[in-house]
């Protein structure tokens, strides 16, 4: 394949090999530090060559794997089926590797985003051995352009002892420009990080690595396996109008500007509903600081409500990759891409005063939310960069539909069975019943708002049963009946409904 202006350099050029020899630089126990956030701007041809070489050959092959976020079926699904991955860490969303982690076979470090630097960083977790990274080039100096997803990828090569880059001609050179790298130096030496807007572009555009730590090179045209765009149906159209009311509400209350304040959103069927929804509202001038952006923040940005969006990853459905490519003159002076340090860094979210949205899988009578063990020990993905935001940004509003599972399972339960965001962190729910605003509320008071305002019909006389009778039998700051705090759980377990 013909890289034309993608390596500049000529002993790099000199570099470029296949991908089965690069992954024959991977051996047992190493630890794989990997670009990528969602699906987006990982690698691919050296993963799968690994894969294939440990089916065909039955090595033993076991390491530790380091990502952004999560990443497409040619790591995590090829890897997992191998048998090779021994630790995963800090997110995935891969159904083989998730089953490999419930069944016990992978260890899974489930973790905040934006943790994940510093803890490779600082030197808690063990040092990463090959970082191996997808770019649109390599500079004359070696420096790497990434493509749509930065996440850690700049942690990584600075740590790694080397360098697999895989330059992706499918990734249009126009993307050159997109990223803006920082990297805070570790305390006592750390600067505050100069973001007061979610515009300002405040580092380089190419990730630091130099000529001699890039191992080798592989020439590739794999595209992105994204996900395919989550349907926006009727309950998710519901929250979407129920969040919307609530910011006007806030705007005409003065609580918030007419445009806003910086957008963060998690992804899935609610947070497309409710960025569509924004499309249609009056809001106008919008700025988004996020960790992902999909199908329908594109469209946020192509209707002209918002002008720009400062993210980690751009990673939209297949048909939204396509039509993102076409259309990058547009996008690339609205997007902003960050290492997610930085896009999911808590001084950048409380400075900027980001309103948060992300999923709940569950949340109790007194506002702690669990995203991510159905059941208490179940994992689905993991808190990703949700708990980054929730904890520091100016309004931080949790959505679920009001039940799952065709009604048998309530998402308001007495006690969640895990908790990622605890009572404090949460300061809004909204369901497709309506909202509970508990901010400013006792324990008690968020209840009542959480029992009239976002139950299903169905649990909500239930709910206040449970409630009342906690009340009259112990202690009246936070009631709880502790024999009885699980029961709706162990119920769904035993007769497969909380009903
Ligand atoms: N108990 C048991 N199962 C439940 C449940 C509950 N309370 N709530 C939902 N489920 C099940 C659903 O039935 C569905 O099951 P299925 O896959 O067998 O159909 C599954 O969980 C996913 O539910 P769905 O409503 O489709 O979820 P979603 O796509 O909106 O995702 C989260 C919800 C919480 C899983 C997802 O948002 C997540 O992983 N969040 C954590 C990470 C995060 O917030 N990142 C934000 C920054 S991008």
């Amino acid at each position: 394949m013909k890289y034309g202006d993608r390596i500049r350099n000529k002993e790099l050029a000199s570099k470029i090999t296949t991908a089965e020899e690069l992954a024959g630089l991977i051996n047992d126990g190493m630890v794989i530090g990997v670009s990528g956030f969602t699906p987006s701007g990982y690698p691919k041809a050296v993963p799968l060559a690994l894969a294939e070489r440990v089916k065909n050959t039955g090595e033993k092959m076991s390491v530790s794997v380091y990502s952004g976020a999560s990443l497409g079926p040619e790591v995590d699904g090829a890897w997992a089926e191998a048998g090779i991955i021994a630790k995963r860490l800090p997110y995935q969303t891969n159904s083989t590797l998730r089953n490999t982690i419930n069944n016990g076979e992978a260890e899974y470090l489930d973790m905040h985003l934006s943790h994940t630097p510093q803890y490779v960083n600082y030197g808690i977790l063990p040092k990463v051995d090959i970082a191996i990274v997808e770019a649109i080039a390599v500079t004359e100096e070696g420096h790497i352009i990434p493509t749509t997803g930065v996440g850690n990828t700049p942690v990584f090569v600075k740590q790694a002892d080397q360098v697999i880059v895989e330059i992706n001609m499918k990734k249009p050179l126009a993307l050159e420009g997109m990223a803006d790298i920082y990297m805070p130096q570790n305390p006592p030496n750390r600067e505050p990080i100069p973001i007061t807007k979610p515009d300002q572009r405040v580092g380089t555009p190419y990730i630091s690595c130099g000529i001699d730590k890039i191992a080798g090179i592989v020439i590739t045209d794999l595209q992105d396996k994204t996900r395919p765009l989550t349907p926006v149906d009727q309950v998710s159209k519901k929250i979407s109008a129920n969040i919307l009311k609530f910011l006007e509400k806030e705007v005409e209350l003065g609580r918030l500007p007419k445009n806003l304040q910086p957008i963060q959103s998690g992804v899935g069927s609610v947070a497309n509903a409710v960025l569509y929804g924004l499309c249609e509202s009056s809001f106008e001038n919008l700025t988004c600081y996020t960790e992902v952006v999909q199908d329908s923040m594109l469209e946020l940005l192509r209707c002209g409500k918002a002008r720009m969006a400062s993210t980690t990853s751009i990673s939209p459905s297949p048909e939204g990759l396509v039509q993102f490519e076409e259309e990058i003159d547009f996008f690339k002076d609205r997007i902003i891409l960050r290492p997610q340090e930085i896009s999911n860094h808590p001084e950048v979210a409380r400075r900027l005063g980001v309103i948060a949205m992300n999923t709940a899988l569950e949340l109790d009578i007194y506002g702690n939310v669990n995203s991510t063990h159905v059941m208490g020990s179940r994992m689905m993905n993991g808190i990703g960069g949700s708990g980054d935001f929730a904890r520091n940004a100016y309004l931080t509003i949790f959505t679920t539909a009001s039940i799952a599972k065709d009604g048998d399972v309530s998402s308001i339960v007495p006690m969640v069975s895990h908790v990622d965001h605890t009572e404090h962190d949460v300061m809004v729910i909204v369901t497709e019943q309506g909202v509970a605003d508990l901010r400013g509320l006792s324990p008690k008071e968020r209840a009542m708002e959480i029992i009239n305002n976002c139950v299903h019909p169905d649990y909500r006389e239930k709910l206040l049963d449970y409630y009342n009778r906690a009340y009259e039998s112990g202690h009246k700051h936070t009631p709880h009946i502790l024999e009885e705090a699980l029961s709706w759980h162990t119920k769904f377990m035993k007769t497969g409904s909380m009903k």
